[in-house]
């Protein structure tokens, strides 16, 4: 069943160029999003004032990343939150709210509540989720479905790309509704997404000797910080839970700009600090983050785009990634962070399908 693979999780990595072309030729159409299947509207923006992202673990992390984006682009107001928060607050919600509920199995049973509180509420609700046949995807009003194939591994990989990626093309299918959006650049965004997979299956390739490197380094540390802006940020929580979900290594992500408000105090000698800088636009001011880090002595670990400029002395371990778009070069970084959780959990000898204390699907609150 692991095709040769020594665990799941390794097998669903390197499934996912395939897994995410799946879910890209079920929404394209002559080179075009077309995003009629789900159900939603041909001008949906029309239809909602604000969006609501709700859905726990790493679907969250998708919702968080969409956030920046959607709102970026589409000037619609979005709120993101976990779902055990949500479903027992008063959020405002009514019949011009778009509630998203992000979720692999379609079955977590805080999501599954917080939809049914939104609905009572008036939202429609569209689910992102990998089974159709699940609670969630039968309670909802539309529905993307992930296509990542069976994900058996409990940390998730292959479905979290898919929901980054259906989050790109609802965002480019709202690009095309708005008026102050060129054509050209959806346009554009449709082919950068057309070139992720293959740019996934190169990466996944490439980055692995680097990566095994670190991972042995990492094996003997305490803690290890994951530091982004923007995007980047939630790339940072989402390469953080995947490494202490499988290590068990205390990581934790902050946003860059956040350190010198308290946890800086806990970067010493050898710590070993991963910058995400993916994002051109804000490369500038990450690394000065990174500098800042690297002058109390922690071991620097940079992503970023291989023709990105830096001063190299305060960069100890680099990997490139290929250049794309600010907006979706995110989703390359996870193939690293992903590759580095995994060998870092194998060096520690821990039991990276099945780790301890944790359920492949939680559908008990
Ligand atoms: O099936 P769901 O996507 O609703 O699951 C949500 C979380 O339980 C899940 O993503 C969890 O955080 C993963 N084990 C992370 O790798």
């Amino acid at each position: 069943e692991k095709q040769g693979y020594d665990h799941f999780m390794l097998k669903e990595i390197h499934e996912q160029p395939e897994s995410l072309k799946r879910l890209l030729e079920d929404n394209l159409k002559d080179g075009k999003i077309d995003l009629t299947a789900s159900g939603l509207a041909e001008n949906w923006l029309d239809n909602y004032d604000k969006i609501h992202i709700v859905a726990c673990g790493t679907a969250y992390h998708s919702g968080a990343l969409a956030k920046y984006l959607l709102e970026d682009k589409l000037r619609i107001p979005v709120e993101v939150e976990v779902a055990s928060e949500y479903r027992y607050r008063n959020p405002i919600v009514n019949d011009r709210t778009l509630m998203i509920v992000v979720s692999q199995s379609g079955e977590t049973a805080d999501t599954l509540a917080a939809l049914r509180l939104a609905r009572s509420k008036g939202a429609s609700v569209l689910a992102l989720t990998n089974s159709r046949d699940s609670s969630i995807a039968r309670e909802s009003d539309m529905l993307i479905y992930l296509k990542a194939g069976p994900e058996i591994a409990v940390a998730s990989t292959k479905a979290y790309t898919n929901m980054v990626a259906a989050f790109y093309i609802l965002l480019i299918d709202g690009m095309r509704q708005r008026d102050d959006i060129s054509e050209e650049l959806v346009v554009n965004y449709t082919s950068d997404l057309i070139k992720l997979p293959e740019m996934i299956r190169k990466l996944s390739q490439q980055s692995k000797e680097q990566i095994e490197i670190i991972a042995n380094k990492y094996a003997q540390k305490e803690n290890i910080f994951f530091i982004g802006r923007n995007t980047d940020y939630t790339l940072a929580l989402e390469g953080a839970l995947k490494l202490k979900e499988i290590s068990y290594i205390h990581a934790e992500a902050y946003p860059a700009g956040e350190l010198k408000h308290g946890t800086l105090a806990l970067v010493e000698e050898n710590v070993p600090v991963v910058a995400l800088g993916s994002r051109a636009d804000i490369f500038a001011k990450l690394f000065s983050n990174l500098k800042e880090v690297k002058a109390r002595g922690a071991e620097t670990l940079l992503i970023t785009e291989e023709n990105q400029k830096f001063e190299a002395d305060s960069v100890d371990y680099l990997i490139e990634l290929p250049v794309l778009n600010k907006d979706f070069a995110g989703l390359l970084a996870i193939i690293p962070l992903q590759l580095l959780a995994y060998y870092t959990a194998l060096n520690c000898g821990e039991d990276i399908d099945q780790p301890r204390n944790l359920a492949k699907s939680v559908t008990v609150e």
